[in-house]
């Protein structure tokens, strides 16, 4: 069984260095057989970007990078799973070590750089399981040497487009120099013009592919009027908040770890995070849906981002600490929520909170 194996494996993983780790957890994964769980509760199930999700739960970005095990995350439960971020070349990212976990607070700082197989293998694994169904996006970014970035997401949206669920346009990982400049205003008026001018075309052959916008959680709230504004006025079909920090909340208990540069994620980003997808939930006015992800690592945080504006959560950093299970649980205290509050669907507690997280003092 899964469970069990995973009780005892988790402990002789935290003994190798993360990245090894990791490795070793998708090659687990790529072994049947896996547990076949019963299908989710119709009420669970979330309507957004025009598809239709059994859960809200999605594998973020970064943990298959590759493509490589995307059913077998959505047989663990999973309501959805971002594949990538893929580059059009592969590249190697930055030398190692370059994933650190921090275990007195729970998070991880990674500086990766987009290490990537490259389209071509990516497309080959997506293209071969197309057809089975389970909604799987795919998370593209530039090739760090790249002349023409914006080139790159053209491409990567042609290229993906028939064997993909939905596209997230990543300008916000912090470790690829100059990558997160595509969120500045002038930039991104082009990047979108040209990425939604790209699945305009493509959908000609195939069917429309919902375009998402990747943000990072350090931006000024002057930034975020002009990004919402730009996804608006291009009419991008929803955006994804956020991205790991590049902050140093002073509460990080782990100091000397938290020199280490890179992008930080888990618990200690929660509160910038969520403050930072109420913010953009306010000013996106119902035009699009939102993906809420940074620092879930229990169902009170679950619940805490979809009342702050999320439709749909993802997570990465608390499966380092908390093992698989935790996205049952999650599902479990969601409908356990839904009964105690008398509501039909998630969809009636998206937002809630929204305009009274966005005036409380500023987090961190
Ligand atoms: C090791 C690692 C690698 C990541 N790689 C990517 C990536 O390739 N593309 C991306 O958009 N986000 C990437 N992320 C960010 C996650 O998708 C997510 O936005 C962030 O970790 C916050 O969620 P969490 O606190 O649940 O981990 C990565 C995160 C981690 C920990």
């Amino acid at each position: 069984m899964i469970t069990g194996l995973e009780g005892l494996a988790r402990p002789l993983l935290r003994l190798l260095d993360a990245e090894t780790a990791h490795r070793l957890a998708i090659g687990a994964l790529k072994l049947p057989p896996h547990v076949k769980l019963t299908a989710d509760d119709p009420r669970l199930a979330v309507r957004a970007f025009g598809l239709n999700f059994p859960n809200p739960i999605g594998m973020a970005a970064g943990f298959d990078k590759h493509g490589e095990v995307p059913d077998a995350l959505l047989g663990l439960g999973f309501g959805f799973v971002e594949v990538g971020t893929v580059t059009p070349q592969p590249q190697r990212g930055n030398p190692r070590p370059r994933v650190f976990r921090l275990p007195r607070d729970r998070a991880v700082i990674n500086r990766l750089g987009f290490n990537s197989e490259g389209a071509a293998a990516v497309l080959r694994r997506l293209a071969s399981r197309a057809d089975r169904g389970g909604i799987v996006g795919i998370n593209i970014g530039a090739n760090k040497d790249s002349l023409d970035r914006i080139a790159d997401y053209v491409r990567l949206i042609e290229t993906f487009a028939p064997a993909v669920s939905y596209f997230a346009v990543n300008i916000s990982s912090p470790n690829t120099p100059g990558l997160r400049d595509l969120q500045q205003a002038s930039t991104l008026d082009v990047l979108l013009a040209r990425v939604m001018e790209a699945r305009a075309r493509v959908s000609r052959t195939a069917a429309i592919t919902p375009v998402l916008v990747k943000i990072a959680p350090d931006l000024t709230l002057g930034e975020l009027d002009d990004i919402v504004g730009a996804a608006r006025r291009h009419r991008v079909d929803g955006m994804i908040v956020g991205n790991t920090t590049v902050a140093r909340p002073a509460t990080l208990r782990d100091r000397t770890l938290a020199a280490e540069p890179g992008g930080l994620s888990g618990p200690p980003l929660f509160a910038l995070a969520t403050r930072m997808l109420a913010e953009t939930y306010v000013r996106v006015e119902g035009a699009f849906d939102l993906i809420g992800v940074g620092g879930i690592d229990s169902s009170a945080a679950a619940l805490m981002k979809i009342r702050a504006g999320a439709s749909l959560i993802a997570l990465y950093s608390a499966l380092v600490f908390h093992g698989l299970r935790l996205v049952g649980r999650i599902k479990s205290d969601l409908f356990s929520a839904l009964r105690r509050e008398g509501l039909g669907a998630i969809g009636e507690m998206v937002g809630l909170d929204a305009a009274a997280i966005t005036a409380e003092k500023w987090p961190i």
